[in-house]
């Protein structure tokens, strides 16, 4: 009994001291592990008299669950000043140098058509969009290019297939151009109008001029009094917001099946100034732009009076307009993903 009341002074005194958590792991052991105090005590319980026995253990057990209670409340005291400790010796060092993170920047095809837009919006035209996965009554029919036309050639089609649909397979394609936005923005409204359709188009093409994805930008404009002079004023300014008001533009024969008369627009070389290169092909001048005015039938499909109105349209490869600006001379550059070239721009 003596023994009981000299551990329970110990135990209260030493718990004073008990200011971490390996101490107090240290601390439980020594009166509760396996070789214990109060352990050892139960142990030679069985030594003692039968008559001391029952209130021998009576009163270990009693000093046993006192120490366990304590302990209890001491575990929380303790865990509680070791994070005091921890936040005490956290401190903040502002003079450490920052890590660095090295800021991203617009791919330069991006660069381009966020410049040929902010162009085009300046001149009032407002800006239209259309779905990648396109009709192709307005892709083709309603641009005046039939199933059987020859023009279709001049644009390697990927066709969609649409599952649980009574669409036929050559219904549907990835549009090989913008211009199927004509159609539907003029739908979409009346004459006076203005717009112009960026976005990705996609031809069955691989090589270093030509990726199956692609980025053009369409423009329209429809009114009453719309004649081939806008278009040039229209174009010619643009081409001088882009490369330069010294650069000059010339207009050539082409064809559209949608456009009449049709035009193919070359801005002199900006890289031999004219004179002659490989870029050019010798020839001083670099074809930009397909445009023209906008063909009776193509009014037709849309209901426009064609008595009544006129209108130009055009359409660019942004990608190539890219190249030109930038002097790259392979279009998969764009799409590789490569740092050390899309760092350049
Ligand atoms: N859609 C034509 C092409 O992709 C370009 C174009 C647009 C030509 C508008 C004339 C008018 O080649």
């Amino acid at each position: 009994m003596e023994d009981l009341e000299k551990i329970r002074e110990d135990f209260i005194r030493e718990s004073a001291s008990i200011d971490s958590l390996i101490k107090f792991n240290n601390f439980k052991a020594k009166y509760l592990g396996k070789k214990g105090l109060i352990t050892e005590k139960l142990k030679r319980l069985s030594s003692l008299p039968k008559s001391e026995r029952r209130d021998a253990g009576r009163a270990i057990n009693e000093l046993k669950s006192f120490i366990e209670q304590e302990l209890e409340s001491l575990k929380q005291r303790v865990t509680e000043l070791e994070i005091q400790k921890k936040l005490a010796k956290e401190t903040l060092d502002i003079t450490v140098p920052g890590r660095y993170i090295p800021p991203g920047h617009i791919h330069p095809v991006t660069q381009v058509l966020e410049e040929i837009i902010e162009v085009f919006v300046s001149m009032g035209f407002s800006v239209e969009e259309g779905p990648e996965v396109e009709l192709d009554y307005y892709n083709f029919e309603a641009l005046n290019i039939p199933k059987d036309h020859p023009a279709r050639d001049m644009q390697d089609t990927f066709y969609v297939k649409v599952s649980g649909s009574n669409k036929m397979e050559s219904d549907v394609v990835l549009r090989t151009h913008t211009s199927p936005v004509q159609i539907r923005g003029m739908l979409k409204r009346k004459p006076p109008l203005k717009f112009i359709a960026p976005g990705k188009v996609y031809r069955c093409d691989a090589d270093v001029s030509h990726t199956p994805m692609f980025h053009q930008v369409e423009g329209l404009m429809v009114g009453e009094d719309i004649t081939f002079s806008h278009l040039k004023g229209v174009l010619e300014r643009f081409i001088h917001a882009l490369f330069g008001p010294e650069t000059p533009v010339r207009f050539r024969p082409s064809y559209f099946p949608f456009t009449e008369p049709s035009a193919e627009v070359d801005i002199g070389c900006i890289l031999c100034k004219g004179q002659g290169c490989r870029v050019c092909k010798e020839t001083g001048w670099l074809e930009v732009l397909g445009a023209g005015m906008v063909h009776p039938k193509v009014f037709e499909a849309v209901g426009y009076d064609i008595e009544r109105y006129t209108g130009f349209a055009f359409g660019m490869g942004v990608e190539r307009l890219t190249m030109l600006k930038f002097g790259i001379d392979d279009i998969r550059l764009f799409f590789e993903n490569d740092l050390r070239f899309l760092r350049q721009f």
